[in-house]
């Protein structure tokens, strides 16, 4: 059982709907079984886009949809409504939680897709609208849960809701694999009360680690997708795998974080105040 995790696309023009449209091959050759984006689909989506509907998500879940079946979550360039509004149109079976947090069960395995929308509407904001109702509905579901991931656009750090989102994560330790998240473009680990927390490539650019330029052409190779495969084992982000934008070449995480730098300095990135 493979899923495919699309994160920080951050499409803004005919140049970025090429790169995601010319990445079916590579994701057809990956075969997941699920296709689940991690937010932050459309740049100045959240500022510009409210309506369900709207056109350029239309078409990038349409995208999703073409590749596999297709699940969402938010980022903070995006609007919670247009996300819900997906999930509820493809999936009218599952049970969403009132802000629209959903679990995928398969076999053993639950991966609890936490959504994280920008705290203040309409706005891009680095820090999450968590609401306690979420974390107790998180809660609800580690108690329940065989082997659980959690998936969520935000680092489960840095955030005012973050001490209690480990205090929940903590007696459930033992059982939750990793916390894949996005939004930051870079390599990253994290130990949120126990548990692994790593950070999924992006599709879009990467954002410099600070005083470096944006501008090597070589550091595009590695962005790209994260490729869950829940039958692998991998000793560093376990059961992750990553799919580079270009070629297609598959690569552990060690792989893509020795890729990532030979472009920017390795020093560990600092979690508050960052806005992707
Ligand atoms: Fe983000």
């Amino acid at each position: 059982m493979k899923i495919l995790l699309l994160a920080d696309t951050h499409i803004r023009d005919a140049n970025d709907w090429q790169a995601l449209e010319s990445f079916g091959d590579i994701v057809a050759a990956a075969a997941p079984d699920i296709i689940l984006g991690c937010g932050d689909y459309v740049h100045e989506g959240v500022t510009r886009y409210q309506d369900p509907e709207t056109p350029e998500y239309e078409r990038l879940f349409a995208q999703l949809s073409a590749w596999g079946k297709s699940y969402t979550i938010c980022g903070n360039h995006d609007a919670l409504k247009i996300i819900r509004h997906h999930n509820q149109k493809m999936h009218p079976d599952v049970g969403f939680s009132d802000k629209g947090d959903f679990v995928l069960a398969l076999g053993d395995y639950n991966l609890i897709c936490l959504q994280t929308p920008p705290a203040v509407t309409g706005r891009v904001r680095a820090n999450a609208d968590v609401t306690p109702q979420q974390l107790q509905w998180l809660a609800q579901t580690l108690q329940t849960s065989r082997i659980a991931y959690i998936i969520m656009h935000h680092p489960p750090a840095g955030q005012t809701w973050s001490e209690d989102f480990a205090a929940i994560i903590r007696p459930h330790a033992a059982k939750i694999k990793t916390i894949l998240y996005a939004h930051q473009h870079w390599p990253e680990e994290l130990d949120i009360a126990g548990v692994p927390a790593i950070c999924l490539p992006p599709f879009g650019r990467f954002l410099p680690a600070p005083g470096m330029e944006a501008t090597h052409e070589e550091f595009h190779l590695v962005r790209g997708a994260g490729l869950l495969d829940l039958d692998l084992e991998s000793p560093l982000a376990p059961n992750a795998a990553w799919i580079s934008r270009v070629g297609g070449r598959q690569m552990t995480y060690q792989e893509y974080q020795n890729e990532y730098r030979q472009y920017f300095r390795p020093e560990p990135m600092s979690i508050p105040g960052t806005q992707p």
